[in-house]
């Protein structure tokens, strides 16, 4: 589903990505860890075409990523996902619709689905500025959602949720995922992700230092935070 082939980012001479490869399979569930400043987000960005790699190629169903139509299946949130203060939840995923080409009937019924995906029936006519962080997530989340793609890519999904949204936001994903759709997500919540990710890579100042089922990675009376801490200790040291 995604493939990424000596991929490395510059930024001057500061080298954000440093020569990354790796697959995600159709249905796989995968998190990308590391520390701040890792590369996470960077690697999310050139996935989206937002910033073109400084070497390597990335492919999203063997398209391209600087083709748009590799996009056409993918569902995507940010890591400070912002909605225009003035717009209401409804009128953003409207928005969202007529992006897509859905107008009318079609936009007003795939708004609502989506809208009860993300448990936000009802609080959809409150502008953006009345919303609670969480709940802007969730109204990102579900535009990420709408026109069901097969792909999400989620940087930090549950950043500043709340245990309930917590548990929703996970929900979401184990039904997307029920219907075999593939998710690739940036999170430092390591005990979610183990929860809702088959596989996990530690990304450290640019490289992959490890990729691997989380059942591989973990052993017996470890966490997936022991194993993080481990891994990143031994390289600060
Ligand atoms: N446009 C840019 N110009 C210069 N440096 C950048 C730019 N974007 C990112 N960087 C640098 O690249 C590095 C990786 O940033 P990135 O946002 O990918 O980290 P991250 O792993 O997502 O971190 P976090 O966990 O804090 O979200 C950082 O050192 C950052 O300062
Ligand atoms: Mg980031």
């Amino acid at each position: 589903m995604i493939k990424l082939e000596s991929v490395s980012k510059h930024f001057g001479a500061y080298t954000a990505v440093d020569n990354v490869s790796y697959t995600v399979s159709q249905g796989e569930s995968f998190a990308l860890l590391g520390p701040n400043g890792a590369g996470k987000t960077t690697i999310v960005r050139m996935l989206l075409d937002f910033i073109p790699p400084s070497e390597g190629a990335l492919t999203i169903h063997d398209v391209p990523v600087s083709n748009p139509e590799s996009r056409k299946t993918v569902g995507y949130v940010a890591e400070q996902h912002r909605i225009p203060p003035h717009l209401s939840g409804r009128e953003y995923l409207l928005r969202h619709a007529s992006l897509m080409g859905l107008t009318g009937a079609d936009a007003k019924s795939e708004s609502l689905r989506v809208l009860e995906m993300v448990s936000m029936t009802g609080q959809e006519k409150k502008k953006a500025s009345a919303y609670s962080k969480g709940m802007k997530q969730r109204i990102g989340l579900a535009a990420a959602l709408m026109g069901e793609p097969e792909l999400l890519i989620l940087d930090e999904p549950i950043a500043g949720l709340d245990p309930i949204g917590i548990r929703d936001v996970r929900k979401i994903i184990e039904h997307f995922r029920e219907q075999g759709g593939t998710v690739v997500l940036n999170s430092h919540l390591l005990s979610e992700v183990e929860k809702t990710c088959e596989t996990a890579a530690i990304l450290y100042k640019g490289k992959i230092l490890i990729k691997d089922s989380i059942h591989a990675i973990v052993k017996e009376n470890e966490t997936l935070e022991d194993v993080f801490i481990r891994y990143v200790e031994r390289e600060n040291e």
